[in-house]
């Protein structure tokens, strides 16, 4: 097992499979940055599907047991089905879940991604009523569709999650509609504080809602009583109503950081590895990948990058004087 200097093990691989999402939220990509002119990554540049599981199987030998697929939006990345399956067969993985916008959620979709071996979906949806989405995803896209595509999910099987990125003055009055919506369901719905990832959404600290806050509001209406957590490390806390009908989380990595139990590496689409949501710059693992070298080569490579690793930034966020570079949000996922 490798550790980095924090001595936190490599645990989870989140793998964006491409830069391209068919909405433009406002927060993450928005028009004026991500236009019809924008550079998005070239074919060419992505990893092939054989050289996403290669990474993976290299990855479990190093510990890793969870795998998250995210984007950019990753159902517009043709066969995806193809690759669940690559990665369901490696030995090691125990997880494999998918991140998504759930608008290209048909039936016959979430069929083939659990037939092909996907465990969890987690679908973002950060409205209930469909003006405050459309001006949050900017394309015009209605919340019937995306309730469609969580409906689908399920009856293919799959565990479902929602997430819901909080901002201030944006969806804040969504907080309650959206519990409402979802108590009941057996989906578990999650409240993300917004975070300053990247450098294209204008994040200020004035436009966090804390979870505490979160919490607050959704208690005064259906009270709740806390939880343990799943795992050792997980980013929610977890929250129950105390008349049953279900539970919330929420990811306070503004307010609460939780880099100390941070076990994830993340893999651009490209093929750079990231150790943190907030690095500046990745290692290119793809030169390596073309070249001839072997799979012991590659392992070598990650384990130096992990046993270096001290990344923090959430922990920091409020100390840091200068501003740094970051990747986006839509080039690195969620
Ligand atoms: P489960 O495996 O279902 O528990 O979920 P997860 O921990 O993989 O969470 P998910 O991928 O749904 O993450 C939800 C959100 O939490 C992300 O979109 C990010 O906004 C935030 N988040 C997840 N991981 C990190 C992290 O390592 N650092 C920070 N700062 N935020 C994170
Ligand atoms: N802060 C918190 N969460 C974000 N996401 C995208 N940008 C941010 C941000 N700035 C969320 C998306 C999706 C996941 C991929 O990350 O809404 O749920
Ligand atoms: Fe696409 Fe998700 Fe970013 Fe919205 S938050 S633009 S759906 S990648
Ligand atoms: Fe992990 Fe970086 Fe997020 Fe901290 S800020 S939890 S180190 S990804």
């Amino acid at each position: 097992m490798v550790t980095d200097t924090l001595d936190r093990p490599l645990r989870d691989l989140r793998i964006s499979v491409t830069d391209r999402c068919n909405f433009r939220c406002t927060y993450c990509m928005p028009k004026e940055q991500f236009g019809s002119d924008h550079d998005f990554l070239p074919r060419s540049s992505l990893l092939d599907f054989d050289e996403i599981v290669r990474l993976v199987r290299v990855f479990a030998d190093q510990g890793v047991r969870k795998i998250r697929l995210t984007g950019g939006e990753p159902l517009v990345r043709a066969e995806l089905e193809r690759l669940v399956e690559g990665i369901a067969a490696v030995d090691g993985i125990e997880d494999i879940a998918l991140t998504t916008n759930g608008s290209l959620l048909s039936s016959k979709r979430a069929r083939t991604l659990a037939d092909a071996g996907l465990d969890r979906i987690t679908v973002s949806l950060d409205a209930f009523d469909d003006a405050v989405f459309m001006a949050i995803n900017d394309v015009g896209f209605p919340v019937g569709k995306v309730l469609d595509g969580i409906a689908n999910a399920d009856a293919a099987g799959l565990n479902v999650k929602i997430n819901t990125v909080v901002q201030r003055g944006v969806n804040e009055d969504q907080i309650l509609p959206l519990a409402g919506c979802f108590r009941g369901s057996g989906h578990v719905l999650r409240f993300i504080e917004f975070m300053d990832v990247g450098t294209t959404n204008g994040w200020r600290l004035d436009d966090v809602v804390s979870a505490r806050e979160i919490r607050d509001r959704i208690d005064a209406v259906w009270p709740l009583e806390s939880l343990e957590p799943n795992y050792p490390g997980e980013v929610a806390r977890r929250w129950r109503y105390r008349d049953g009908t279900g539970e919330i989380g929420v990811i306070a990595s503004v307010t609460q950081p939780f880099c100390r139990s941070c076990t994830r590496a993340r893999l651009s689409a490209e093929g750079a590895l990231y150790t943190c949501l907030f690095a500046g710059v990745g290692t290119d693992l793809r030169g390596l990948l073309r070249s001839d070298v072997d799979d012991a080569r590659l392992a070598e490579e990650v384990r130096s990058i992990w046993t270096r690793r001290d990344d923090r930034y959430s922990e920091l966020r409020s100390s840091e004087t200068v501003i740094r570079p970051k990747v986006e949000m839509s080039y690195i996922g969620g």
